[in-house]
């Protein structure tokens, strides 16, 4: 990260919410479900599918946890009656993990029944590593009570990665992969972006070869390249894997990708809470210093 982004992207934490709701909007549906809905439909009718997140997370009290819970039902419902092409990503910190991990596990329990009802999947993202053991362990007891319906997160710039990965090996999980959105300290996290590429690719090729479905998340058009070259040359069914990608980033990609007769998933956030999960976007875009000094000369 260049210097002046790095300072931008500190700066925005400070900066008075309604100057950073426009570019936080970039990367989220709306605040309301129906917004959500609105931009599945049309991803849709592009033969996208989608995944619908309900912002939030570290959630501090049970009450807040179980208005998430019942906003992630709301979710399923929508999926259901407007008949959309989409699944639900949810954290656990929204639902409880950091406050009673039993507390988390019945709540995110009654999410899944919903979803297994309608035939419907959920996939638990990852967050930072404080968390990572314990969200490990709760979808490894989730798989033992018996839900199909669930999926998981591997970051590939974690060193641990790849014993986790082993774990989760014998369930045939479903997993996503992504390099990691959170910032770690070098002991446990690779940094370098070749390093984190190669641990990417390493991870993917054993998944496929063990039959894990995977969801190719990334935008890094290197990684994709590496990626499509080994599908092809394993020759990995294009029903065992998906790609995925973050909603307002690299469009065009996508379309791509979708003529070519690859699986595509967009992750779709919406909610009121955009603030945590817009900051982690900001840091990812090369252009968004240009964007903000732009913005902040134009103002009035
Ligand atoms: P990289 O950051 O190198 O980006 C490659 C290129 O894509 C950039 O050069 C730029 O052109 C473009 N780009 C990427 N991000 C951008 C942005 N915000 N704005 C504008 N352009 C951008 N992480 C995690 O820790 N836990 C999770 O559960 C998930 N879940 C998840 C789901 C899905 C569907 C995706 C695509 C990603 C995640 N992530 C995640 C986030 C992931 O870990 C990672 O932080 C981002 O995808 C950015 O990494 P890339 O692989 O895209 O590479």
């Amino acid at each position: 990260m260049n210097p002046i982004h790095q300072l931008l992207t500190s700066a925005l934490s400070f900066f008075p919410k309604p100057f950073v709701k426009p570019f936080a909007m970039h990367y989220i549906a709306g605040e309301k479900l129906d917004d959500a809905v609105r931009v599945v439909r049309t991803l849709n009718s592009k033969k996208m599918m989608a995944t619908l997140d309900v912002l939030g997370e570290n959630v501090s009290t049970r009450g807040e946890c179980l208005m998430s819970v019942r906003a992630c039902e709301r979710v399923l419902h929508a999926i259901h009656e407007h008949r959309l092409n989409g699944n639900l990503s949810l954290k656990l910190t929204q639902l409880g993990l950091t406050i009673d991990e039993e507390f988390c596990a019945s709540n995110v329990r009654s999410v899944l029944e919903i979803a297994r009802d309608y035939g419907n999947f959920v996939r638990i993202d990852m967050e930072d590593s404080s968390t990572t053991s314990a969200t490990l362990k709760l979808y490894e007891r989730l798989r033992s009570d018996g839900f199909e319906n669930v999926g998981i997160v591997i970051q590939a710039n974690l060193r641990r990665s790849e014993d986790d990965m082993k774990r989760l090996l014998p369930l045939k999980a479903n997993v996503r992969l992504c390099k990691g959105a959170y910032a770690e300290p070098e002991t446990l996290a690779f940094t370098g972006r070749d390093e984190i590429r190669s641990n990417y690719l390493r991870l993917l090729n054993v998944l496929l070869s063990a039959k894990c479905y995977v969801g190719i998340a990334t935008h890094d058009e290197v990684l994709l390249q590496s990626s499509l070259q080994t599908l092809q040359e394993k020759h990995f069914e294009k029903a065992s894997y998906e790609f995925q990608m973050l909603h307002g980033v690299k469009t065009t990609l996508r379309g791509h990708l979708v003529e070519s007769g690859h699986r595509l998933r967009v992750y779709v956030p919406f909610g009121e809470q955009w603030h945590a999960y817009s900051m982690r976007r900001f840091k990812e875009n090369p252009r968004l210093a240009s964007t903000v000094l732009r913005a902040l000369f134009s103002q009035d």
